[in-house]
């Protein structure tokens, strides 16, 4: 059996938090991580274009490179994009949404919603609240900047926690549990646990995705492969502070990060 690659997306590191989680359980599967820097960040951008970019870039490596399933690691681009991805396509597309089912199961004093200014605004995440949290007091924050800083720490930047403290502040003794509604946060975990307190549990989708990839590989009969693995990454516009992006990215098995513009 050859090898079995899956693509995965972002609009920039945020898909390395799922990344783990699916390393982890299929360690066998080769991954084609490809985010889309030029038109970050995604939690600001039309919702149109977002689409179009998606598809567009989605496409590209399903057409030149072997995909067996493609994971839309990106809460912002799955609450939108999923029902055109899989109309077109016919490998299966994963998405990421807030986890707020979980999330409201475990809450007894208040569920706090982290994601972009976009997911908090999404008809798809107001109807998740309605569906699985409609006896909760869930409260909503929506920021760009805490995607920024987990932009920076793969840079090797420290995070401001007087600053994560601020953007946290109407979470702050009104819950029990937060959603990590977008992909980079898990990789702020503990400054977020740290400014949150322990108290408060922090949920994000990333092992639950991971095991919907194994079921779906399974599925297809895909349950193992020969073939050579490999990590490879690639980006639509030069990524700043490369060298210290690729650090990260080395250490967690990636060859050198590429350009394909969309
Ligand atoms: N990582 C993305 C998410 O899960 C979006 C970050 C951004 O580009 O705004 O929503």
């Amino acid at each position: 059996m050859p090898e079995t690659r899956i693509l995965m997306f972002d609009s920039g590191v945020g898909g390395i938090s799922v990344f783990k989680d699916i390393k982890a359980r299929l360690p066998w599967v080769s991954v084609t991580y490809a985010f889309d820097n030029q038109a970050y960040p995604y939690g600001e951008l039309a919702q149109d274009e977002l689409v179009d970019r998606v598809e567009q870039y989605v496409q590209h490596f399903i057409e030149t490179q072997s995909i067996s399933l493609v994971v839309i690691a990106c809460n912002t681009a799955s609450t939108v994009v999923l029902p055109r991805l899989r109309e077109k396509f016919s490998i299966p597309i994963v998405g990421v949404v807030p986890a707020i089912k979980p999330a409201s199961q475990r809450a007894n004093l208040g569920v706090g919603l982290i994601a972009t200014p976009a997911t908090v605004t999404r008809e798809y995440t107001h109807d998740l609240i309605k569906d699985f949290a409609k006896d909760k007091d869930v409260k909503m924050v929506g920021t760009t900047e805490l995607v920024d800083m987990a932009e920076q720490k793969l840079r090797g930047v420290d995070v401001d926690l007087a600053v994560l403290d601020q953007v946290l502040q109407p979470l702050k003794g009104n819950i029990d549990v937060a959603v990590l509604g977008c992909t980079h946060f898990p990789l702020l975990r503990n400054e977020i646990c740290q400014v949150l307190g322990n108290d408060v549990t922090l949920v994000d989708s990333g092992d639950a995705i991971s095991r919907r990839v194994e079921f779906l590989l399974n599925e297809s009969s895909i349950t193992h492969s020969n073939g050579d693995l490999s990590y490879d990454v690639f980006c639509s516009a030069e990524p700043y502070s490369r060298s210290a992006l690729q650090s990260s990215f080395t250490e967690l098995g990636f060859s050198l990060i590429k350009i394909q513009p969309l």
